[in-house]
């Protein structure tokens, strides 16, 4: 069946899940039960999924079931469907058979990941099928790397308008945000540090700046990611690492490398948590990055990371309904203007009405699943970044409906 004449426009996948339930709801109140695209709840177990949609009140949403682990199963999913928009994590446990069977039926996809050793896996095996059967796989669609991806590409508009060209040299800083972690984050993070204690090659993926561009593409300007407190003159305050530029700051080169029309060549990108001004903020700097430190280290080791696990959210769990509504997020943005041009350099602000993690995250990977059902868009096919698959159609989407604002602030 040709990807048009399918069942259904999107299936939510892992909807009984923490977040997934977040997505349901999110499209439900957005966009209602037959509104102007078809969708269902997906996953693996009837009873729990009938819950949740008593819970949301939609006795007409479809069921679709099936099991994430279950090629069969996974193809007959893609089939029925022009979107998957999928929860089921870790994605590194779960996610390949599926990510397999949208690339081989030409169904666009986006989910939450972060795991960039994963992605890499899949790029490698799938990009080709993906290509010729004309399915958009977009992983990242989150917190991680949504507002880094597209506040990068934001940026690079605002620079094409007042430079005439893009900006060679983009920075983040993450000002704040508030929220808390949910049990399939942390099973996902635990993976990921199993997986690399294990694994000398993921070791080498995940310290790779350039790891998921494409083929051929892998060097570039950018050195290791920020390790240590540092003063930062451009964005005029004290830095810190952030726990996700890992991940971010790979998709945003991978966007650079794809849209290398709109990023220009010898593209930089670096992210860090802003930390303030003077002997306060060099003292937070330091506090910051030692208490990441210890944490990754003790993350990495197996007998430290076995003795914390229990004391961390389970699979299911995740932040109060007040936490989500009470929490936000803010990303300010630097960009160098053309040099020697004596133009002064961009600042841009990016902010989230909710929780990063589950409130806003929700409101983004839905967001994101519609886009990829309705917008024209121009992007080709393969495996994608948001900012390469999306763009600006996203961007309006992101303002208009999902409390996310972007704005140009020097
Ligand atoms: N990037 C971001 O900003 C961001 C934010 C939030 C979450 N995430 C990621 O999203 C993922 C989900 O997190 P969560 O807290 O929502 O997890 P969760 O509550 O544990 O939900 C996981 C979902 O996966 C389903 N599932 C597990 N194994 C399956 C299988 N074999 N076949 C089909 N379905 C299966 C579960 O079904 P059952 O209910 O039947 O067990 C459940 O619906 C994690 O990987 C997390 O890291 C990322």
């Amino acid at each position: 069946m040709s990807a048009n004449e399918r069942e259904f426009d999107i299936v939510v996948w892992g909807a009984s899940g923490f977040t997934g339930q977040l997505v349901a709801e999110y499209l439900l109140g957005r966009y209602g039960v037959e509104g102007s695209f078809r969708w269902a709840l997906g996953g693996r177990n009837e009873l729990k999924l009938d819950a949740v949609r008593d819970r949301l009140g939609a006795a007409e949403l479809p069921l679709v079931l099936g099991d994430g682990t279950d090629e069969d199963s996974m193809r007959s999913l893609a089939e029925r469907t022009r979107v998957v928009c999928t929860t089921v994590g870790p994605y590194a446990t779960y996610g390949s058979p599926l990510i397999a069977a949208c690339a081989r039926a030409g169904t666009h996809y986006c989910d939450l990941t972060g795991e960039l050793h994963w992605i890499r896996r899949m790029l490698d095996a799938h990009q080709e099928t993906a290509r010729a059967s004309g399915a958009r796989i977009v992983p990242t669609c989150g917190f991680d790397s949504i507002p880094s991806d597209l506040g990068v590409y934001y940026v690079q508009g605002a620079a094409h308008e007042r430079y005439g060209a893009p900006s060679r040299h983009v920075k983040c800083g993450v000002a704040g945000f508030s929220g808390a972690m949910s049990g399939g984050t942390v099973a996902s993070m635990l993976h990921m540090m199993e997986a690399a204690e294990a694994d000398r090659e993921i070791r080498r993926i995940m310290a790779d700046p350039y790891a998921i561009n494409p083929e051929g593409e892998r060097e570039g300007p950018d050195g290791p990611d920020h390790s240590a407190p540092a003063y930062d003159a451009d964005l005029g305050q004290w830095t810190a690492p952030f726990v996700m530029a890992g991940i971010n700051t790979r998709v945003v080169r991978r966007s650079a490398a794809l849209r290398a029309d709109f990023y220009g060549p010898g593209f930089r990108y670096q992210e860090s948590m802003l930390t303030g001004t003077g002997a306060a903020g060099a003292l937070k700097a330091s506090g910051i990055t030692l208490g990441m430190n210890a944490g990754m280290a003790a993350m990495a080791l197996g007998p430290l990371r076995r003795a914390v696990t229990p004391r961390l959210p389970a699979p299911g769990e995740g932040p109060t309904r007040q936490q989500q509504e009470e929490g936000y997020w803010d990303l300010r943005f630097w960009a160098a203007p053309p040099a020697g041009s004596g133009a002064r350099p961009i600042q841009a602000r990016l902010r989230g009405d909710r929780d990063p993690g589950y409130g806003s995250t929700s409101k983004m990977l839905g967001e994101s699943a519609v886009c990829l059902a309705q917008d024209h868009l121009q992007s080709p096919a393969g495996f994608l970044t948001p900012a390469a698959a999306m763009g600006q159609t996203l961007i309006e989407r992101l303002q208009k409906n999902a409390g996310v604002s972007f704005e140009v602030t020097g």
